[in-house]
């Protein structure tokens, strides 16, 4: 081949590959470990929807529930590294990350209502945990709830002594371990991915959970009873690689903060009315018990649950539990 056509060649190479590369989209994985309906399954493909439309496909998001790539402690480790790019893990799995603040959020009884944990979320505290994730090359989105838990088992759990000695497993949460301990149960940290099956051989006796999660992953079907004790909170945090998120486009970047935040809004709003089906259907099963607590029991649960606040003060941070409790007190709570 003459040099000449050979050049040619090669050029028209570079310019096929060069617009080949400007018109492939960019993709973004997104990684989670529950069912698709789900709060959080179903805000992730608002989320790819909005962001698809947005973008007019210049971002292709690809959503892989019920941790299809990765179990829990694997998926943080893939965004860090960059195989992954967006991922929502529950506030509870942050501190293997290395930001133990995050389990705030599983203090028993911390958020009495919705109206306290978003102006936790949308306050200084939520702004200096998404700070703290920069540190570990992680940018944080945005908060997403899931709903209050709900304890079950194959015995009725109506006081804490019921729990004496039954298996229970958690997340990996520091305050949800003390949490266990508090009420005379063994705490176990599985994989949501496990949770399962660990129940149905008994690897476990017992778990907790919002009704979303226990109904989309059949738990109830392996849990003869299931408490209504709503005795903490379950919810997420969206998070990117920065390198990545830093890496893109502003234009596309700006699309993408505006489906973040429209998916957000439709997350927080179907999060309770998800939560409200998967308890009616669980109760239809009849394949569980639920059981609603007395007043008496309640009380009972929160002499046994409340020391377990100031037990985690220094691991959660001695100013963010003051500033959670001054904000619970603006709407009449007092601890
Ligand atoms: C769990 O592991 O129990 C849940 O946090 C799973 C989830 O992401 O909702």
């Amino acid at each position: 081949m003459k040099i000449k056509t050979l050049l040619g060649c090669v050029l028209a190479g570079v310019l096929a590959a060069g617009s080949a590369f400007a018109d492939d989209p960019i993709v973004i994985k997104f990684s989670h470990v529950v069912a698709p309906d789900t709060p959080k399954g179903k805000g992730a493909e608002m989320f790819k929807k909005l962001a698809e439309e947005r973008t007019h496909g210049r971002v292709k998001v690809e959503v892989y529930p019920n941790s299809q790539l990765y179990k829990d402690k694997e998926e943080i480790e893939a965004l860090q590294l960059g195989a992954v790019q967006m991922l929502a893990p529950s506030l509870a799995k942050f501190g293997p990350l290395g930001v133990k603040e995050f389990e705030l959020f599983d203090l028993p009884y911390i958020f009495g209502d919705k109206r306290v944990l978003r102006a936790v979320t949308d306050g200084p505290v939520g702004v200096g945990l998404f700070k703290k994730l920069q540190t570990k090359g992680v940018t944080g989105l945005a908060f997403w709830d899931n709903g209050f838990k709900v304890m079950s088992a194959n015995k009725p759990l109506h006081t804490p002594d019921d729990f004496r000695g039954l298996k229970m497993r958690i997340q990996s949460s520091k305050v949800l371990d003390a949490q266990m301990r508090a009420l005379g149960a063994l705490p176990q940290v599985l994989a949501f991915s496990e949770v399962y099956q660990a129940l149905q051989t008994g690897v476990v006796d017992g778990t907790e959970n919002p009704p979303s999660n226990m109904y989309t992953q059949k738990m109830h079907e392996v849990q003869k009873y299931a408490t209504l004790s709503y005795h903490g909170y379950l919810g997420y945090a969206v998070v990117v690689n920065t390198k990545f998120w830093d890496g893109l486009p502003a234009d596309i970047r700006a699309d993408l903060e505006s489906a973040m935040k429209d998916a957000t809004a439709y997350t927080n709003d179907i999060a309770q009315k998800e939560n409200d089906d998967a308890l009616a259907a669980m109760k239809a099963s009849g394949k569980t018990q639920i059981i609603e607590l007395t007043q008496a029991e309640k009380d009972a649960w929160l002499k046994a649950l409340l020391p377990v606040h100031r037990e985690m003060e220094a691991r959660i941070g001695a100013d963010s539990l003051r500033e959670v409790y001054d904000e619970a007190a603006k709407f009449g709570y007092k601890f």
